[in-house]
């Protein structure tokens, strides 16, 4: 009886990766895990990736397959999903993987999703102004959204598309005009800062990375990206040439990689890593692991703007508490002001782009 059990297992998870298109699941969010062992696929949670044949989708896709906490991974893009799936879906892990292509296919990578990663879009290219990149990703972000609201309206969205201080204002408008927003589950990917800030760190004190967490506050681009060094675990005190070097650095990190990739790209592995600890803290909190915390960029009111990153508890249904910024220096401060300033406009820009 075991072995005909386990061979139906083994020819029902087979068919799966050859049919992907299987019934519409009630109920998106939560610990919906029976589905999936029905399919033979390990315990755990539902996520897809939009973008995955992408620079940053690629590891990113491997990296998820990995997670034991992922029991079904929906690889989409517009194009080269099958070969990128076909590969994945040959690592020995618990998830069972499939493959998405195009517009026509969109729907059903989304229905019954727990998560949603989002790298899709195009990264900024020589010749590229900010706003032609503006106007591409704005585009993709709004399509991915409206897909969204239709098939996983309670999923957790991890947003890394450029620009995140616009982009996620931006999935906020689609997912109001479609009456399923709700600011705890909608989270703008700025780990990569953070983790490029622990990084920096733990290089001018000579300290292990892992032992290290800087918070990182305010957006995901140039003096939006804030690290609040005065806050650092453990606590270090930096000469003013260091807080100059770091915060310079660390608000610099995508344009040192730019610069050293030579034209053939931009932050992708580091990304795909960060993508994953940030997805993978979102999945801890709605197993329901406690003090889940982490940097994200969110609807917020930490300030007087109505989105701002700063450090998020996440917990079953997504956002469970927003932190304060905490006492801030004088540096700080006059940094504070700056990024708000920017911010403020780039977030105006993605809600004029929904709304005009
Ligand atoms: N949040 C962050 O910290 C961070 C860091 C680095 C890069 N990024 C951003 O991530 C995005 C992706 O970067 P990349 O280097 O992987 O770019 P890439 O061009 O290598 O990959 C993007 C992928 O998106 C796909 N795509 C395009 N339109 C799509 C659509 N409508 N639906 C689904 N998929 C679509 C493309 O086919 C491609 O496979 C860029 O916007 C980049 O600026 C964000």
């Amino acid at each position: 009886m075991q072995a005909n059990g386990n061979a139906n297992q083994r020819i029902a998870r087979i068919s799966d990766h050859l049919n992907p298109n299987y019934p519409k699941m009630e109920g998106s969010s939560g610990l919906q895990q029976v589905s999936c062992r029905a399919k033979g696929g390990a315990p755990g949670f539902k996520v897809a990736i939009l973008g995955a044949a992408g620079g940053i989708g690629q590891p990113l896709a491997m990296l998820m397959k990995m997670n034991p906490l992922v029991s079904v991974l929906h690889l989409y893009d517009v194009v080269n999903s099958p070969g990128v799936t076909a590969d994945i879906s040959h690592m020995d892990t618990g998830a069972v993987v499939r493959g998405f292509l195009g517009q026509s296919q969109l729907e059903d990578a989304l229905i019954g999703m727990d998560l949603v990663i989002i790298p899709a879009g195009v990264p900024r290219k020589p010749g590229m102004t900010r706003d032609d990149l503006f106007n591409i990703n704005a585009g993709i972000v709004k399509t991915l959204c409206e897909g969204i609201t239709k098939c996983c309206p309670n999923a957790i969205v991890n947003l890394i598309s450029n620009p995140v201080n616009s982009t996620v204002p931006i999935a906020a408008e689609v997912f109001k005009k479609a009456g399923t927003y709700d600011p705890k589950r909608l989270l703008g990917v700025t780990m990569l800062d953070v983790v490029r800030a622990n990084t920096f760190v733990a290089e001018v004190m000579g300290l292990d990375p892992r032992e290290v967490d800087v918070p990182v506050v305010g957006g995901h681009a140039g003096v939006t990206i804030l690290p609040l060094l005065s806050q650092v675990k453990p606590p270090c005190s930096f000469t003013p040439e260091e807080t100059d070097y770091l915060t310079s650095r660390i608000q610099n990190g995508g344009t040192e990689v730019v610069e050293a990739k030579a034209g053939a790209g931009s932050a992708t592995l580091s990304m795909a890593y960060a993508a994953v600890k940030f997805a993978d803290a979102c999945l801890q909190g709605l197993r329901g692991d406690a003090s889940v915390i982490q940097c994200a960029f969110v609807a917020s009111q930490v300030t007087e703007l109505p989105f701002f990153a700063s450090k998020v508890r996440l917990g079953r249904t997504g956002i469970d508490e927003i932190y304060p910024l905490g006492p801030l220096n004088e540096y700080e401060r006059v940094g504070l002001e700056k990024a708000k300033k920017e911010l403020a406009e780039s977030i105006q820009k993605g809600v004029s782009f929904i709304k005009k």
